[in-house]
Parts: C-alpha cells; structure tokens; sequence
C-alpha cells in the first residue's frame, strides 16, 4: 500500500497528525478514541491511511464525470434510486441518468456509490460517536482537479456561518495521490500575521473573515505538502484550516453538520472562540478593551 508522503515545512505549526494504519474501522476508532475528536477540535489535520472500503472501487476509478457535475453528491440525490414510479410513469430524478453511458452501468455506478456512502455514513458515526450530526452533503468529485498552479491557499467560505460544527472529511479514490499543500489554522493566523489583521473587528461575520484572510494571506502562508495515496483519507475542517488542493482526480468530500453542545469540547466552537481571538490580537480589540 503507497504511504502518505509529507513535507512538512518548519515556518508552519505541526498540524497534521498521520494516524496508525489499521484494516478496519472499527480498529481504528477504538485505537483512537475521543482523541479524534479532540485533534479534529482543535484544528489538527488528520491523516487516516487506508479507508477499507467494502466495494470494489476498480471500475469506479475508470470513470470520469463531467466538470459540471464535479460537486454532485447525496444532497442531489446521487446515490437514491435510479427510478421512481410516478403515477404510471417512471421517472428519474438522479444527476447519472443524465450521463451519456448505457443504462445498465448507470445504474451499477449507482448501485455502487450507494454501497459506499452507505459504509461511510456508518463508519463515520465509528469514528465520532459522541458527535450529533446530520448529514450535509456526500459529494462524489469524480473530476480532475483544475486549479490553477499556485492559487493559493484558502479557507472554505460558504453562503452563512452555520451555528454547527462542521466535520469535513476527504477520500482519496483515485489510483494516483491527491496532493494537498496545508497550513495554519485561523486562530494562529491571527497570533502569527496579527499586523495583518490588525483592523479586523471582532463582531466580523465568519465567512467575512475567511474571504480576507483568503485575500491577504493566501498567496502568502507558507505550507506542508500533503500527499495522499489512494484510499487514505484526511479529516480536516476545510472552513478553519487554510489548504490548498494541487493536483488530484477522484475523491469523495463528506461534510456533516454536527451539534456543538456534543463537541468533546464545546467551548472549542469556532463561532464562539473567533471573536475573542479577534479580540486578543487585533487593534480593534485593543481600542475596545
Ligand atoms: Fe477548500
């Protein structure tokens, strides 16, 4: 089995925490503990080696998606039925039965991301038990990265702070290593680049924060270079972590909406610690202290 490689840079905290290879989940979780959830909490990165997964994966990893449906997933309805009956009729409300391939593979394309969201969804709730969570979205990125080289390294905005703690996870199911370089978390951010932070107030809204850290920081932070083979997988909260993907194929993103008062450590909550972050290390804080 190819190892994660990893270049770790001195300039940057060590944030990534590669984890024992283990042949199940189960193993896994009980090797660990509430210890995932207390690096997860804290803004670690987490490299699990090798996600035994039930299903063959060869014919999927021959499968290309076109760059429209590069972010579909379970929240379109990917992995429901390929068919409904309606009325007399049937009809078909899953994004693959639009794909230009004969019906039968449609269908076994679904059958088998079925099968595997299936596993992860229950492997998840393994490796977090204490965690209350809904599920957001399974998506299935069955495309070729196309970032551009050097983009820069981000923090995942979306179109609302969530009053959730968000659990991301990222599955490699390509043949070839997903690269990915990684660097501090928000919170060392504004401890590391306070002058240039200086001016932000802390009644910021998160995705605010986010886009100007993006902008003034993201061609500028140094980085590890995470690269990780087929089957591994990083858990890692892309909202608070800055990261950037540099090449990769296929992968399946899961990101689940967990409630904060079952948090190992609730208080952790980055909704609540950014503002008094914010507060400890900017001029804005200061004038108001
Ligand atoms: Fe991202």
């Amino acid at each position: 089995m190819a190892e994660t490689e990893i270049e770790f840079n001195p300039n940057v905290d060590q944030n990534v925490i590669v984890l024992d290879e283990h042949d199940t989940i189960d193993q896994c979780a009980s090797a660990y503990g509430d210890r995932l959830a207390e690096w997860y909490e804290a803004h670690k990165l987490i490299v699990l080696p090798y996600w035994k997964l039930n299903t063959d994966i060869s014919f999927l990893q021959t499968l290309t998606l076109p760059d429209r449906m590069h972010k579909i997933g379970s929240a379109n309805g990917i992995d429901g039925p390929m068919f409904e009956l309606k009325g007399s009729s049937l009809v078909s409300r899953n994004p693959l039965y639009h794909l230009k391939l004969d019906l039968p593979i449609k269908v076994l394309i679904r059958d088998q991301i079925f099968a595997i969201f299936q596993q992860l969804r229950s492997d998840l709730r393994k490796l977090f038990p204490r965690y209350r969570m809904e599920e957001a979205n399974i998506t299935f990125r069955f495309s070729p990265v196309t970032a551009a080289p050097d983009s820069g390294r981000h923090v995942d905005v979306f179109g609302q702070s969530w009053p959730k703690h968000r659990l991301k996870l990222f599955l490699n199911m390509d043949t070839t290593p997903r690269i990915w370089r990684t660097s501090f978390d928000i919170l060392r951010l504004l401890e590391v680049y306070r002058e240039e932070l200086r001016d932000i107030s802390p009644n910021i809204d998160r995705n605010d924060f986010n886009v100007i850290v993006n902008e003034r920081l993201g061609r500028v932070v140094p980085s590890h270079t995470i690269r990780y083979p087929t089957l591994s997988c990083i858990i890692g909260n892309g909202e608070t972590v800055l990261h950037e993907v540099v090449s990769g194929n296929r992968m399946i993103a899961m990101e689940f909406a967990v409630d904060i008062d079952s948090m190992l450590n609730p208080d952790s909550y980055i909704g609540a610690v950014l503002p008094t972050h914010i507060r400890k290390f900017s001029m804005a804080g200061e004038v108001a202290s």
